[in-house]
């Protein structure tokens, strides 16, 4: 899992800024995002403003050996309850396809559950996106019923630190078969 890294989007170049808005307009990502707007750079600039303030996002681009390919994020992180929704995808396509999801999930998984100490992670997906949710099944998340948002029906799934415990292990056997 060494070669996978999380870093901060708040201290990345412009350039690469710029990047991850032309991967999130891109149709094969929107199409699996639940606000499928396209994001233009003026409202890109003030999203990135709003991240400096606000503590209840972390957005992460996630690099594989040096190289950006995706995104991480938290929100509406709750530190009173220790919840939190998450969301990611990889936006440069020649790596999808090869077992890195599984990585970059079982990264995040141990930031926020052995570094973070919180206690619940969701994710709400779009019913469609069957890729996303035989990962998230493969990885035990258990789904908590099916809901609408923005006229899209999404199902909302949940891992918890119960789950992290008795599962770790067998996760991070899942992990190590990604072959680029
Ligand atoms: C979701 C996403 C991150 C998964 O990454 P990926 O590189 O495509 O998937 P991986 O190769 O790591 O495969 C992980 C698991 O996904 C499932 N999967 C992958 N490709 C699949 C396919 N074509 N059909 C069905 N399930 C598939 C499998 O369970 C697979 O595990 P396995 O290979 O051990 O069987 C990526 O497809 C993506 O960025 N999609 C667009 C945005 C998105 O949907 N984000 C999630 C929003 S909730």
């Amino acid at each position: 899992m060494d070669d996978i890294e999380f870093k901060d989007i708040l201290e990345a170049d412009e350039n690469l800024k710029e990047k991850i808005r032309q991967w999130r307009n891109k149709e094969d990502i929107r199409k699996f995002m639940i606000n499928q707007e396209i994001i233009s750079e003026d409202e890109h600039k003030k999203w990135l403003e709003k991240l400096k303030e606000d503590d209840r996002i972390k957005f992460w681009i996630v690099y594989f050996k040096e190289l950006p390919i995706g995104i991480v994020n938290l929100q509406n992180i709750d530190y009173k309850n220790l919840t939190s929704e998450w969301g990611f995808y990889i936006g440069e396509e020649s790596y999808r396809g090869i077992g890195l999801s599984k990585k970059i999930l079982y990264k995040l998984l141990q930031i926020f559950f052995d570094e973070m100490k919180f206690n619940t992670l969701y994710t709400k997906v779009l019913s469609c996106n069957e890729i996303a949710i035989n990962l998230y099944r493969k990885f035990k998340f258990r789904e908590k019923g099916e809901t609408i948002e923005e006229n899209k029906p999404i199902k909302l799934m949940i891992f918890t630190q119960e789950d992290w415990s008795r599962w770790k292990e067998v996760l991070k056997n899942e992990c190590l078969t990604s072959n680029k």
